[in-house]
């Protein structure tokens, strides 16, 4: 699906962001190893979290889709092996994480995925997993693998790359492993896992950067998923590059792990307030009002990177209209998502007019510039980067064209929906 994108009047009025991506995972994967039943209410919708449900009822489980809202996942029967191989589509964390689940069982997998995730490294996971015990066949730590279940060994394990799938690859390998699973990381990766292993009743221990469990049973417990900031980061930048506008994003993730954006855009002198600000299965939520500002430049490095590591894409949107240099380093791992989004960003954005140039771990950025748009963009197969470059477009000049739009249905089919509930003049 092609689309053209043409300035945008105000953004105004109230939207409900819909649920976070990362958590839908867990608490869809979790759910899979209660040995009970769990209610998933607010789940996400995206083919991302569509893939990770599959996965679960390849495994054995039951799914029962209550309304439109809610899921139940039955999971009394113990995991079995999979008829054929699993599909992972285009999710990089369905692979990882299911990995941790799927090395330590007495039946062997497969799994595959799509061109792009085909291309992502796994070692990442397959050679801490490997350290306690794992069997594997892959070519060169890529996709499609064959995992041989196995009874694993805990480990202590230092990992130099700040990672929630990799953390969480291993604390779920950890729940099932002889003695104590430990991973120690530079900063602070998103802490979802441990907060729902928490939740459900894990044997965890948390100190600083580093995470400890022993093998442990979840217990099944009712799951509430809030909105996504990486979703609302797109209104976000949105609604403070276009002139007038004024909105409130409803239900929004603001777990200290997740809200780097938060502070970048307030650091910018962006206009963000928290409203209402509260607590649901264990993660901090808020509604965000967002009002049109001059923005100014910003470094970004170090320790926030992991906190914001998905929004790079759309902060490099809302740098090109910021006074000022703005500096992105210490982002390297960006070259291994979906796709290599510091040359897609790059490339993207110098066509529509930016100046930015590309590191080899970020970006330099100088604002404000006018966008001229009068172009056509491609998205890489990649969600953030059509959203970004959408978001770009509602301050070009001349309307711009995004090619093979339909990728933002990986982790945000409403987007459109709900951009022209804004824009509503
Ligand atoms: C995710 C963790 C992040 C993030 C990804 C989702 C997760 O990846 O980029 O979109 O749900 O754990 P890394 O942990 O590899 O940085």
């Amino acid at each position: 699906m092609d689309i053209t994108v043409k300035k945008s009047v105000p953004l105004k009025g109230e939207i409900e962001i819909p649920a976070d991506k990362s958590i839908t995972h867990r608490a869809f994967m979790f759910a899979a190893l209660t040995k009970g039943k769990v209610k998933v209410s607010n789940y996400s919708k995206g083919a991302d979290c569509m893939s990770t449900l599959k996965i679960i009822q390849d495994l054995g489980c039951s799914v029962e889709f209550i309304n439109d809202k809610e899921v139940l996942i039955n999971a009394e029967n113990s995991l079995k092996e999979p008829k054929e191989a699993l599909d992972c589509g285009n999710s990089g964390t369905t692979t990882r994480l299911m990995m941790g689940i799927l090395a330590g069982q007495n039946f062997n997998t497969k799994m595959f995925g799509d061109a792009s995730l085909s291309k992502r490294p796994m070692k990442r996971v397959i050679a801490p997993l490997e350290l306690m015990g794992a069997k594997f066949k892959h070519n060169d730590y890529k996709m499609p693998i064959e995992i041989q279940g196995t009874q694993l060994q805990g480990i202590d394990y230092n990992s130099t790359l700040a990672s929630a799938q990799v953390k969480s690859c291993l604390l779920l390998a950890g729940l099932n492993a002889e003695g104590i699973t430990s991973f120690t990381e530079p900063y602070k990766s998103r802490n979802h896992t441990e907060l729902m292993f928490e939740y459900m009743g894990a044997d965890i221990n948390v100190e600083g950067n580093r995470v400890s469990i022993k093998k442990s049973q979840l217990q099944p417990k009712d799951i509430t998923v809030c909105g996504d900031i990486s979703s609302a980061a797109f209104f976000m930048v949105a609604a403070l590059i276009v002139p007038n506008s004024d909105i409130i994003i409803k239900n929004v993730g603001i777990n200290e792990t997740r809200s780097g954006i938060i502070d970048v855009l307030k650091a910018m002198n962006g206009h963000i307030e928290l409203l209402n600000k509260r607590i649901v299965s264990n993660e901090e939520v808020a509604d965000i009002r967002v009002k049109y500002s001059n923005l100014k430049a910003t470094t970004i490095e170090g320790a926030i990177i992991p906190r914001l590591i998905d929004e790079i894409p759309v902060i490099a949107v809302a740098a090109s209209q910021a006074e000022g240099t703005t500096i992105i380093k210490d982002a390297g791992d960006l070259r291994n998502k979906e796709a290599d989004r510091i040359t897609a960003v790059k490339t993207e954005l110098q066509k529509l007019g930016a100046d930015i140039e590309e590191t080899q771990d970020g970006f330099i950025i100088n604002g404000k510039t006018e966008l001229k748009g009068d172009c056509e963009i491609e998205c890489y197969h990649d969600h953030r980067i059509a959203m970004s470059a959408y978001v770009a477009g509602l301050i070009c000049k001349k309307p711009i064209k995004i090619n093979e739009f339909q990728w933002v249905d990986i982790s945000f089919p409403e987007f459109l929906e709900l951009n022209s509930k804004l824009t509503i003049s």
